[in-house]
Parts: structure tokens; sequence; C-alpha cells
């Protein structure tokens, strides 16, 4: 398997040289760089990222090995291109303005095809292969590590664009999840790099609802020394158009301002509830009660249960018993 891995590792190099290139060269790259200038996006931006152009076409990457049968067979294997029954392969991404996604020693997983300007799907992303696990990768992780010296904090943000958008500003600490939920072992991955990950949401219910299922992966991590924050972006905004509208600094300082985990989690759970009435403090202990679960933390659960306390008037033998006492018979 790992021999597999190093065997496709050279190829995808290749193709992504070979899409870098396209992108200065081809006659039909102008569409793709006027676009990109038109977003504001600068040539040195788009070298760092190693961001590049596939034009029209079935057949754009046969001539980048002489043995065609292995070469076809490595391609379909990377996901770049798609075996039709008859055996026949043809190119997944055309016409598009590709995103390589490295890995972090920047060797090149698989991409992210943008079409240019409008049309569907706008995002076309390589499938999951062997090479590439979408749940394990970040983009713009390889970028970021090399262009900084000292992460204090990763902003993770929606999308590709929001990335090199906010690079282009000199927001250099920012990556992408691709098209999945954060996982455990994106978290995992990103507290091995820094201490503190701040999630940048939309603020939709969309956006609500990822913040949801971010903060119960992040909860059996956060201790002591590792932070998690969460920004709601204004609803229509995402972090390209954001930093766009307020610039960088103030931007920063959104991030600076993130709500912290634990704050949210309360909020979010007295947000769930009618705190007026007699029974809404009493829901609120059962809705925290599975989030109470994933907290690994020692003092961070104590605090936590004394908030609860606090919130339920229950005091903490009171409030121990309810939340230790197995699930079964509750919704
Ligand atoms: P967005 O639609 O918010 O993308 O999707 P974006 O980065 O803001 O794109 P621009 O600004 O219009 O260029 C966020 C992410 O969701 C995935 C991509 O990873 C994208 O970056 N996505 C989105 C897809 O995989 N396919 C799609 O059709 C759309
Ligand atoms: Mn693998
Ligand atoms: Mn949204
Ligand atoms: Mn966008
Ligand atoms: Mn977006």
């Amino acid at each position: 398997q790992q021999q597999q891995h190093n065997d496709l590792f050279p190829l995808m190099g290749k193709v992504a040289n070979h899409y870098q290139q396209q992108l200065k060269n081809h006659p039909k790259a102008k569409r793709a760089i006027a676009y990109l200038k038109n977003r504001g996006l600068s040539g040195e931006i788009a070298k760092t990222y190693g961001m590049g152009f596939v034009p029209d076409g079935w057949q754009n990457l046969m001539h980048l090995d002489s043995d065609k049968e292995k070469l076809t067979k490595d391609l379909v294997a990377t996901g770049m291109m798609i075996q039709k029954d008859d055996g026949r392969a043809y190119d997944r991404f055309r016409d598009r303005i590709m995103f390589p996604i490295r890995n972090r020693r920047g060797q090149v997983l698989g991409f992210g095809g943008r079409v240019i300007d409008k049309g569907e799907p706008k995002y076309l992303n390589s499938p999951e292969t062997d090479l590439f696990h979408k749940g394990r990768e970040l983009y713009g992780l390889f970028e970021m590590r090399r262009q900084m010296r000292n992460i204090d904090h990763v902003i993770i943000v929606e999308g590709y664009m929001d990335v090199v958008a906010l690079a282009q500003f000199g927001i250099q600490n920012a990556a992408a999840t691709l098209g999945t939920a954060t996982t455990s072992e994106h978290l995992q991955t990103l507290f091995r790099i820094c201490p503190k990950v701040v999630f940048c949401f939309d603020g939709d219910k969309a956006g609500r609802a990822a913040a949801v299922r971010a903060l119960k992966h992040a909860l059996p991590l956060v201790r002591e020394t590792r932070e998690v924050r969460l920004i709601f972006l204004p609803d229509g905004e995402d972090p390209d158009t954001l930093v766009r509208k307020i610039g960088a600094d103030a931007f920063r300082q959104q991030v600076e301002n993130a709500t912290t985990l634990f704050d949210y989690l309360i909020e979010y759970l007295k947000s769930q509830v009618d705190m007026n009435t007699f029974e809404g403090p009493a829901r609120l202990v059962h809705l925290a009660k599975p989030f109470y679960q994933e907290i690994k933390d020692a003092i961070l659960a104590a605090r936590f249960s004394a908030r609860l306390c606090e919130l339920s008037g229950l005091n903490q033998e009171q409030l121990a018993k309810v939340l230790e006492e197995t699930n079964e018979n509750q919704s």
C-alpha cells in the first residue's frame, strides 16, 4: 500500500506542474487569469499555492509519459481520469482553475477544480483514493507551514478561495476542510502544529449546524494547553468576501475576539431551551449531557458541571447523578 502511494506521487507532481505551466502559457488560460485577477488574486499567490489551469479536452494528461497503458492506469488510480466500462478513460477535470491539495511534505494528493466564473458543479474535487483521504487533509496547511515561522493559531475556513484570499491579505494561517465536516483527525493534526484553532463558520443555518458538529469533535481534545474558538460570519459572507470588505486588521480582530468553545457551548445550550420556564433549565441539563460526556479534561469538566449547577439550580450531587446515569430512556 505504502509502495503504491510513493509510486503515484511523482505523477501527481508532474500533473500539478503541467497545470501550473498551462495557467501561464495556454492561450485559453487568459480567461482563468482574468477571473483570478478580478477576484483580487495576484500571480504571486497563485504561485505560492501552485494554482493551475486545465483547458477543455478529454486527454490533457496523456503526454506525461510514453507508456500510455501504465499512465492511464495510474491516472485512473489517482482519480485524475475516469475509466468507462469500455476501458477508455477521460479527464475528470476540464476547463477549470486547479488547486493542488498537498500533504505535509508538499506531495500532491489531489485537486480541487473551480469552474471559471459560472457553471455547475462549481467545484469538482478529487475522489477518495489510496493517496487522498479527505477526512485527514486540510487545504493550505502545507503552504501555511512553508510561509510562517511561528504559527500561533490556525483559522479553519470552508473553501479553497477563502484560504487564498486570506493569504492575499497577508493572513497566511488559514486552512480549509475539503468539502467535508471537520473530523477529530483534522483537529489532532492541527494540535500537533499549534495549540489554538479558530473555526470560521458561515452565519447561516448550515454554519451553525457545522459548529455543533465541530464542537462534539473538539470537546475530547481540548485541555488547559489547547484552545478552540469559533467565529460566525454575517449571513451571506465567507472569509473571502469579508476580508475584502473589512480588511485584514478588522478580520484579525474578529479572530482575536472569537468565542471560546465552552462559552459557545453554553450559549448554544441556552438557545435550545426556554430558560424562563420551569422545565427549561431541566431540559438544558439533558441537552448538555452528551456534550459533558465528551469532555476529557478534568478541570474543564468540573467547571462545566459547576456552570450547569448555576443554570439548573441543581446542587453538585443532584447534577452528578443526572450526568452519570446512562442515556437509556432519554431522548
Ligand atoms: P463555497 O461554495 O462556499 O466555495 O464552498 P467558495 O470557496 O466560497 O467558492 P467561491 O468563492 O465561489 O469560489 C465551500 C467549499 O465547499 C466545497 C469546496 O471545497 C469549496 O471550497 N464545494 C463547494 C464543493 O466541493 N463542490 C461545490 O460544488 C461547491
Ligand atoms: Mn492510504
Ligand atoms: Mn453557507
Ligand atoms: Mn467564496
Ligand atoms: Mn464560500
